[in-house]
């Protein structure tokens, strides 16, 4: 095991700081930033059905659900198609209003979450075409959908997801830009400029990576905090959610990811000068709104903690601590603010003495529904 561990204390940080290679993996030899073209061998055969479906509707459970809700808004934006993304665990039990001219797409690491699983039997029994976003080949999911792309993000051992998340969501990225392309939605150029920085984005995860010490001191910090809040709007939205996701999970925390703009609705009742709130500031378009919702943090003391890029002064004005990382697009900007939020519950987790691989109660494949 040690061996396989590859010199890192756990299986979880080794495949965070693997993202980088699992994201150039998933990208390798279907990107192509000269023509601005992107082939998707598993799904070619069905690119007409997807380019004529009526909506598109994403199934998943945990980490994967929420690489999901990144893929909402890529679809939306980039190919102007309508995605709603369910809990697969909910999907049968509200009669589901799919068929024919429909598009699932199931994302699972494992391949074998039985809701997941259960989701898409429930969609193509009703017609609709279903396409798999897998990690593991061979997978249930991987053969009982119609089509669909790997992401190849290499075995992930680790309970809590990391590399998968990105790689999922580097998958939905290219799906989009290339319906976006196939629709008419987006221009020959728009997807070569997009397709450039997509190839860039593996090295600047590796720049976040390359200086870890402020995020350590950070987790060193706030190692004690009961609480956590994390907010963040448009595609820093799921990321939010995703960063409370891995807190929770291995250092056993109890944190809450929100869109920045609903605290006002309820959970700005919990901030005080206890209360540790990571604000996800990544993305260009929701800033000026985004820099509002720090302000009220900090009106009630609220300890705040950003990850932003260096370009954005304001929001390291407003923060207590602020973690950089590099700019890029906002459509891409998940892939790169999620590290540090991943970072962030590794470095508290084990500061709290805690199980990281194999945190409790947890199971790297729900095979029960
Ligand atoms: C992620 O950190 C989790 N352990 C969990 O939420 C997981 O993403 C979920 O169970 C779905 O698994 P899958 O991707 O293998 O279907």
């Amino acid at each position: 095991e040690e061996i396989e561990k590859g010199g890192y204390d756990h299986f979880m940080l080794k495949e965070i700081f693997e993202q980088p290679k699992a994201i150039s993996d998933c990208l390798r030899g279907r990107i192509n930033s000269e023509d601005g073209t992107i082939t998707l061998g598993g799904i070619e055969d069905v690119m007409d059905k997807l380019v004529n479906a009526k909506r598109v509707v994403i199934a998943a459970c945990g980490t994967s659900w929420h690489s999901g809700l990144v893929g909402e808004y890529l679809f939306e934006y980039l190919a102007k198609v309508p995605v709603e993304v369910e809990y697969a665990s909910e999907f049968r039990y509200k009669e589901p209003l799919i068929g024919e001219g429909d598009v699932m797409i199931a994302i699972s690491q494992s391949g074998e979450t039985a809701d997941t699983l259960a989701a898409l039997r429930e969609a193509k029994a009703r017609g609709a075409l279903v396409l798999g976003v897998v990690n593991v080949v061979g997978s249930t999911i991987a053969r009982e959908t119609d089509a669909g792309v790997y992401i190849h993000a290499g075995p992930e051992i680790g309970v809590a997801s990391t590399k998968a998340f990105t790689a999922q969501v580097t998958v939905l990225t290219m799906m989009a830009i290339k319906l976006g392309l196939e629709k008419g939605t987006i221009t020959k150029t728009r997807a070569t400029e997009l397709i450039t920085e997509l190839s860039r984005i593996p090295a600047k995860i590796e720049e976040v990576l390359e200086d870890t010490t402020e995020i350590q001191r950070i987790s060193n910090l706030f190692s004690y905090a009961p609480n956590f809040l994390y907010l963040g709007r448009s595609y820093s939205f799921p990321v939010a959610l995703e960063g409370a996701l891995k807190l929770k999970e291995i250092s056993y925390i109890h944190a809450e990811g929100y869109p920045a703009a609903e605290m006002k609705h309820g959970p700005i009742a919990l901030i005080d000068e206890m209360m540790p709130v990571v604000v996800i500031a990544a993305t260009h378009h929701t800033n000026d709104k985004m820099i509002s919702n720090i302000e009220e943090v900090r009106a009630r003391k609220g300890r705040i903690i950003a990850i932003s890029t260096s370009e954005n002064t304001e929001v390291a004005d407003l923060a207590e601590f602020t973690t950089i990382i590099p700019e890029t697009m906002d459509v891409f900007s998940p892939l790169v603010s999620v590290i540090p939020l991943q970072l962030l519950s590794y470095y508290i987790a084990v500061n709290r003495g805690c199980n990281v691989d194999q945190p409790r109660n947890l199971a790297k494949s729900v095979t029960v529904e």
